[in-house]
């Protein structure tokens, strides 16, 4: 309905004049693209040092990238914990908008494990980081066998970790993916994965941060007279007379006195019983629809006395580190392209211009890296067939062995999970008890 050119044009104009303002006036509390340097902003915990089991950072671009030159920080070796953890100028999310974006691979194609980050706030000693320090926000990937593949957002509330009650699905390949989540002054929140957005809400709602508004009235009690029997006896079904006096068993007419019974030496003769046609079991009384029904009863709702709202709700007034705290059975997991920012647009922006950008790259360096596999493994066989080499059989075996220790593994992973998962409130450490 537009008349003319140059109204479009305006509003083209202003447009990129608001685009160029958003991006101008975001603020960036964070962001690391693991240029060299990285190890001076960073710092390795001590956490499971004593023990030999604290887990190293490669900087790399993996196996397969879009650019070998743009490194992230990947986990290695197997099985070890893992913390390392950045310090920012502290800052509070009051009346902003928060917003954290970070990409994951996993090239170890992940069968139990995290791949997800921590917001800290307060002071922190980062080489005692651990999987016991508090911390604020805890978001990203996480997947056990064929159960857990989500995305974890846990938000801490008087030192009470809260997860999501929203199911939001984590990418589960081994290409690299982007995470992104955003807190809103108004409570809302949004979860992309690879900038789409796939779970959205209030945080009122979709987590329990706050006792409930209501509650059910503790004092009220059942009316004597609530009649909550949906079905009384008929009281018309009255028992026939002489019912219970049938037999449920009769003798048998048709037998007889066996020919060659001998009354004094056998004794009196009676014949056998067999079940009583007429018998039809203990007499029970009909039920019919109760006229004075009148359903369940249920406690009324009253306003919870401990609900108070918090308008700050959303807010973390005191952010100040970012962390990786994980326990990983297989390592190759590898974080880039971390964002901690007040402006979703400029995560947008830098969403594309790093993962965007080299994703399709990334996907023919993977597909070239399968297929150079699948031709090694090819030409093995063949070298084995040739020679008539039986040992490539026992390499079968022992990758079903390594199959199945794997998964039992796993699967203890996975109880502890759903073991974690029913006391996740009182403290979400699934990973550190093992
Ligand atoms: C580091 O990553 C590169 C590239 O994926 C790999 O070749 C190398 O073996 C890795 N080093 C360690 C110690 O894992
Ligand atoms: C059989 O295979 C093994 C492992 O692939 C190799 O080390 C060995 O040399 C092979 N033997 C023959 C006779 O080809």
């Amino acid at each position: 309905m537009e008349s003319g050119g140059s109204g479009g044009g305006g509003k083209v104009f202003l447009c990129l004049v608001l685009a160029l303002l958003s991006v101008v006036s975001a603020e960036i509390f964070f962001e690391e693209r693991f240029d060299d340097g990285w190890e001076d902003r960073w710092v390795k915990s001590d956490w499971k040092k004593d023990e030999n089991a604290a887990g190293d950072w490669n900087h790399t671009a993996g196996q397969w990238s879009g650019d070998v030159n743009d490194k992230g920080i990947q986990t290695y070796p197997d099985y070890r914990f893992f913390a390392i953890s950045a310090q920012f100028p502290e800052f509070s999310n009051k009346d902003k908008t928060l917003v954290f974006q970070f990409s994951v691979k996993h090239e170890q194609k992940l069968d139990c494990g995290g791949g997800y980050m921590k917001l800290l706030s307060g002071d922190v000693d980062q080489k005692k980081f651990s999987g016991e320090t508090p911390y604020s926000i805890m978001f990203g990937p996480d997947i056990c066998g064929y159960s857990t593949k989500k995305v974890h957002t846990i938000l801490t509330r008087g030192g009470k970790n809260h997860l999501i009650k929203k199911e939001v699905a984590c990418e589960t390949d081994q290409l690299t993916h982007l995470y992104t989540f955003i807190l809103r002054p108004d409570a809302t929140y949004s979860i992309l994965v690879d900038n789409v957005e796939k779970q959205s809400g209030s945080i009122y709602s979709d987590w329990d941060l706050l006792p409930p508004k209501k509650i059910k009235d503790p004092e009220a009690k059942k009316p004597e007279d609530w009649d909550d029997k949906e079905y009384i006896p008929d009281p018309e079904d009255i028992k026939p007379e002489g019912y219970d006096d049938i037999p449920k068993e009769i003798p048998d007419t048709d037998a007889k006195k066996p020919e060659d019974w001998d009354d004094e030496e056998d004794g009196e003769w009676t014949p056998p019983t067999i079940p009583n046609p007429d018998y039809k079991g203990p007499w029970t009384q009909k039920k019919i629809k109760n006229p004075d029904f009148k359903g369940k009863w249920k406690a009324p709702m009253i306003d919870n006395p401990d609900f108070k709202d918090d308008p700050d709700l959303y807010v973390f007034p005191d952010l100040k580190y970012v962390g990786i705290e994980l326990w990983q059975v297989k390592s190759g997991t590898l974080f880039d392209n971390i964002l901690i920012s007040d402006d979703p647009d400029y995560a947008k922006k830098v969403a594309e211009e790093t993962w965007g950008k080299l994703k399709d790259a990334e996907k023919a360096s993977f597909d070239e890296a399968e297929k150079k596999k699948q031709e090694e493994e090819k030409i093995d066989d063949e070298k084995d067939d040739a020679a008539g080499n039986e040992s490539d059989e026992d390499d079968d075996e022992d990758d079903d062995n390594d199959a199945e220790n794997a998964i039992g593994k796993h699967a203890d992973d996975t109880k502890g999970d759903d073991t974690d998962d029913d006391t996740d409130d009182e403290d979400f450490s699934k990973h550190d008890e093992l």
